[in-house]
């Protein structure tokens, strides 16, 4: 009854609105970044989508697993991109909820930034999921369906610990830069510290040294995960620190976005033995990075099952059943701790791309082609 009183309430302000001249497009999100429209209240089976960006390959996927997934489940999917703008995003949410959807799937821009959003739909007892990137501080969100991320750090640094064969390594040092992602991304402190702390007993010993010194997780973070910011950094980097001869062996990266940054920097600034890189998502660009070994491994993330596991969450909350959850220990978004599913991540490498990519039907040997 609220939900319609809402519904009637911003159709009213809506017409309002037009009525003196009010334009909508100003609200509107760009076009390129806009979703599908919802023309009206889809009786009582629409769920609301709320991504990031279209920018980065993996939000793509992840929209699109989700909508076919949904809708194969026959519901109606309001999906939305926001083009990391937050006001877009909270505007898109606000929508969602007066189109009457009875559940919510964010993968937010910034994890502490949809306040008010976020209130509305506790006050309409929508049900919010977290996706991929748990919300902070607030207590509208019910559940949180992501990977595990701790995980997919500690791989990175495993791969490191093996790629270099730090166990044995002796009096040898390697040196080491660091990047990872957006301060406002939860993630990052799973990624970062998870790799740290597989990492941590060679920085200790000495055994890995970091030339530019910026080892701080907030110093070698990336607003938005962005491309350039991190090539740009890297470009950096290399002028002040490896000018000399000083060999680069090894770049830990939390992501495929910031790899690919990386890479694009080493590529026009660098001359030494190519170092480790590290990544996550395989991305196809950085898929063919790897298989023209310019990247060493990235962490396979599938969205198909991630996207899987959520609607599983939406049907079992639409149906007042208990939604599949496997940690109820982990996330705590500074309300308390976030019922969560994390699926597994795994690492993927030219040993395993074939299998892991091509033969599970993920991509096609076409998509991969230089
Ligand atoms: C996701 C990563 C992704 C990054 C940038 C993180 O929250 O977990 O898979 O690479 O955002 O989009």
């Amino acid at each position: 009854m609220k939900k319609l009183l809402a519904l009637l309430l911003t159709l009213t302000m809506v017409f309002a609105l037009s009525a003196c001249g009010g334009s909508q497009e100003e609200e509107a999100p760009p076009a390129e970044e806009g979703g599908e429209t919802v023309e009206e209240s889809s009786g009582g089976n629409l769920v609301g989508v709320a991504m990031p960006t279209k920018d980065l390959q993996r939000w793509n996927q992840d929209g699109e697993n989700m909508k076919a997934q949904l809708e194969a489940a026959g519901y109606t999917v309001d999906l939305q991109y926001a083009a990391n703008d937050i006001p877009t995003q909270v505007s898109q949410i606000e929508n969602m909820i007066a189109n009457g959807c009875e559940v919510l799937v964010i993968a937010s821009i910034d994890g502490e930034a949809l306040g008010t959003a976020l209130d509305q739909a506790k006050a309409e007892g929508i049900p919010v999921i977290a996706y991929d990137r748990l919300i902070m501080n607030s207590d509208a969100v019910s559940y949180y369906a992501t990977f595990d991320n701790w995980n997919v750090g500690v791989k990175q640094g495993e791969y490191i610990v093996e790629a270099l064969d730090l166990a044995n390594a002796g009096d040898k040092t390697y040196n080491i830069e660091y990047i990872t992602g957006d301060p406002g991304d939860n993630n990052i402190n799973f990624f970062f510290d998870g790799a740290i702390s597989v990492l941590q007993p060679y920085i200790d010993a000495g055994t890995l040294v970091c030339p530019s010194g910026q080892t701080e997780k907030q110093t070698v973070a990336t607003a938005n995960w962005a491309t350039d910011a991190a090539q740009a950094r890297f470009e950096n980097i290399l002028a002040s620190y490896y000018t000399d001869g000083t060999q680069l062996d090894v770049v830990l990266a939390s992501n495929d976005s910031t790899a690919l940054g990386v890479a694009n920097a080493l590529a026009s600034s660098y001359t030494g033995n190519y170092p480790i890189l590290t990544g996550q998502d395989c991305d196809v660009a950085n898929v063919k990075n790897i298989l023209a070994g310019t990247q060493s491994m990235s962490v396979f993330k599938d969205t198909r099952d991630l996207a899987a596991k959520t609607v599983e969450m939406v049907d079992a909350l639409m149906k007042g059943s208990e939604p599949p959850v496997n940690d109820t220990e982990t996330y705590d978004n500074g309300t308390g701790i976030i019922p969560s599913y994390l699926c597994e991540p795994v690492v993927c490498t030219t040993e395993n791309y074939q299998e892991l990519l091509v033969d599970s039907g993920y991509y096609t040997e076409a998509d991969l082609a230089s």
